[in-house]
């Protein structure tokens, strides 16, 4: 009891903005989650708790930030969430959408007149993924802009004028799938929800319906977090002030989109009196590009990361989407993942294979200055989630190695040759390599790599992998040139399968090569039996995906995810 009190007393107030107005609340323990604050300070009880762990979506509310002078918009589970995190930040939940005449927004509309919700318990976490959807896919392409809404409101204040009419892009089914991926619904099946999403661009936006974008961001500035050294929880906004309150307390609990710790708390109901929150540091929040890798920034979240991972290696699709579901790839982070250490995460495989390097940064005090070494990801680890990290050391940079180098001749003006830092909203638009791969077709080609990562998962969407295995090969006059690999799921670390490896390089790429290399595969890890899976199944399934990855290299695409779509998948059901 002593111990919250004295926590209470050193946290700052929190402030955030709900329907464009800026709401404080006093005495908010570090490790208190947005949930909580909502439900049990706030009494706002329409986002739900359902499992507590970033599973279910019942808890989903959507954060609006300022990036670059405009307003982002992420769906996020609340119910790990830490509430100091979106200080400063504007926050929307299910009692924020309608009007003040009891007008529903085009995303509660839509799941009524489609009949999407029965017992309702999903439908408030459903309405605000739709809502994100809303924000991002359909507000932007409709005909009026928001300005004309009144000053005083984000949203606009309860019965304002209507500003606008129906319209606006449309939402392709993929697209529902994928943006709905972190909801899960008991009762009502999912193809009124999908049916749903793909009709509420459709249906005009009632007056007082709006975020009026102008006013948030303005409203955001007014609210801007001033510097909290000594505060109870930590968010320093440049890499310097990182390190220096790193160094200065280094008992403090790291944080970044929390989706691992947020469960050690709600789960394992772990207490914290002092968290170190790294995701405002606005450094760690770009994806750089170099000619011969691009870095991406700790706090880089997974949304971003691998839009940036995607665009480079365009096979990676279909598995960036398999990552969790979107609320979780919005809050974490790659920086968390790889720092994590879990055996089965599913970034680490993949970025061994693609020969990632990892950046340590701790501030020097003596020379008062950032010091920084660089090692191989898979070197990071020392055993089960242990890893060589100083007590004064953070992880700032992932680097990752470019599918297409540019040739001597490439200018550095043309913006491919030199550093080419940018936000990581921006990374989708990195132009994809210029040659490479032959993806199209999916057959290895002389002397280019060949790329595919497979999870092994006991659901398709939102679940943890039993195995990862990550494969990155060069075939030239038939003969494997370079391969590195990453498995995950199979030791007390991610690994990389140097016995394999050595297996096939400089062999024939064959059948004959592919099944002796498959036995040293399976003999290579020692996995565990646990309740994901049998040590027996890991080690058959590792040897399967190479001989898998054998097949696609030789053109069978059809025996790969990439060929299951929307279509085909409700064509089955
Ligand atoms: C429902 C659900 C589904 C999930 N699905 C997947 C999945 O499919 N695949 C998968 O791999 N993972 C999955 N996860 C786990 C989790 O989302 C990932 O590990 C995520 O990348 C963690 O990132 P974070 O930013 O949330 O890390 P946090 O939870 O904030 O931190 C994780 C750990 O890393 C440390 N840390 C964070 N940043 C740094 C830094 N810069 N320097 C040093 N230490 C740091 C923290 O101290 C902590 O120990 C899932 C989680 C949930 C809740
Ligand atoms: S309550 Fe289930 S995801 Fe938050
Ligand atoms: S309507 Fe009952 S869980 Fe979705």
């Amino acid at each position: 009891m002593l111990a919250r009190m004295t926590l209470e007393k050193t946290t700052r107030p929190l402030t955030f903005l709900r329907r464009g107005q800026p709401v404080t609340v006093g005495n908010v323990p570090p490790d208190r989650t947005l949930l909580q604050v909502l439900r049990e300070d706030l009494h706002c009880t329409g986002t739900k708790e359902g499992c507590g762990e970033g599973d279910c979506g019942a808890c989903t509310v959507v954060i609006g930030e300022a990036v670059d002078g405009k307003l982002t918009y992420q769906a996020v589970n609340s119910c790990i969430k830490l509430a100091h995190s979106v200080d400063g930040m504007a926050v929307f939940t299910v009692e924020d959408l309608s009007s003040d005449s009891g007008e529903q927004h085009p995303s509660q509309e839509a799941l009524v007149q489609c009949h999407g919700s029965q017992c309702g318990f999903c439908t408030p976490g459903f309405v605000m993924s739709l809502f994100g959807m809303y924000q991002r896919y359909i507000a932007p392409t409709l005909p009026t802009a928001c300005g004309s809404l009144p000053p005083e409101g984000a949203l606009a204040p309860r019965g304002g004028p209507s500003a606008l009419g129906s319209g606006g892009k449309g939402i392709t089914r993929e697209q529902a799938q994928v943006d709905l991926s972190g909801n899960l619904c008991r009762c009502t099946g999912y193809r009124p929800i999908l049916d749903a999403a793909q009709q509420m661009g459709s249906l005009p936006l009632p007056p007082g319906c709006g975020v009026d974008e102008a006013v948030t961001l303005a409203a955001l500035k007014s609210i801007r977090p001033k510097d909290q050294a000594g505060d109870a929880y930590l968010r320093p906004a440049t890499l310097r002030a990182l390190l220096q309150a790193r160094s200065s307390h280094p008992k403090a609990q790291i944080v970044a989109g929390c989706t691992d710790v947020g469960l050690w708390v709600t789960k394992m109901h772990k207490r914290f009196s002092q968290v170190l929150d790294v995701t405002a540091a606005r450094e760690l929040r770009r994806v750089e590009t170099y000619p011969h890798h691009f870095a991406i920034g700790a706090a880089v979240n997974l949304t971003d990361a691998f839009a940036a991972l995607v665009s480079e290696y365009p096979p990676l699709k279909t598995f960036a989407q398999r990552f969790a579901g979107l609320p979780v790839r919005n809050a974490g982070t790659l920086g968390g993942n790889v720092a994590n250490g879990s055996p089965i995460g599913d970034a680490m495989p993949l970025l061994i294979a693609l020969g990632a390097n990892v950046v340590l940064m701790r501030w020097d005090r003596k020379r008062q200055q950032i010091a920084h070494r660089e090692l191989r990801l898979e070197d990071l680890y020392t055993g089960y989630r242990t890893n060589v990290m100083k007590a004064d050391e953070l992880l700032c940079w992932i680097k990752v190695p470019r599918a297409v180098r540019p040739s001597p001749q490439s200018s550095p003006a043309s913006g491919r040759g030199g550093k080419t830092g940018r936000p990581a909203s921006e990374v989708s638009s990195i132009p994809l390599p210029l040659a490479g791969e032959d993806w199209g077709e999916g057959r290895t080609k002389e002397g280019q790599a060949f790329l595919r990562v497979y999870k092994i998962s006991k659901r398709f969407d939102d679940d943890i992998s039993a195995v990862c295995l990550a494969i990155h090969m060069s075939v030239a006059g038939g003969v494997v040139t370079q391969v590195s690999i990453g498995a995950g799921g199979v030791a007390a670390t991610p690994v990389r399968a140097c016995q394999t490896e050595a297996a096939l390089l400089g062999q024939p790429w064959t059948a004959d090569t592919v099944m002796a290399a498959t036995a040293t595969l399976r003999a290579e890890f020692k996995p565990i039996s646990d309740m994901r899976a049998s040590a027996h199944y890991r080690q058959t399934v590792l040897g399967n995906l190479l001989q898998r990855y054998w097949l696609e290299s030789q053109g069978m695409q059809h025996i790969n995810l990439e060929s299951l779509n929307a279509a085909t998948l409700e064509a089955m059901v």
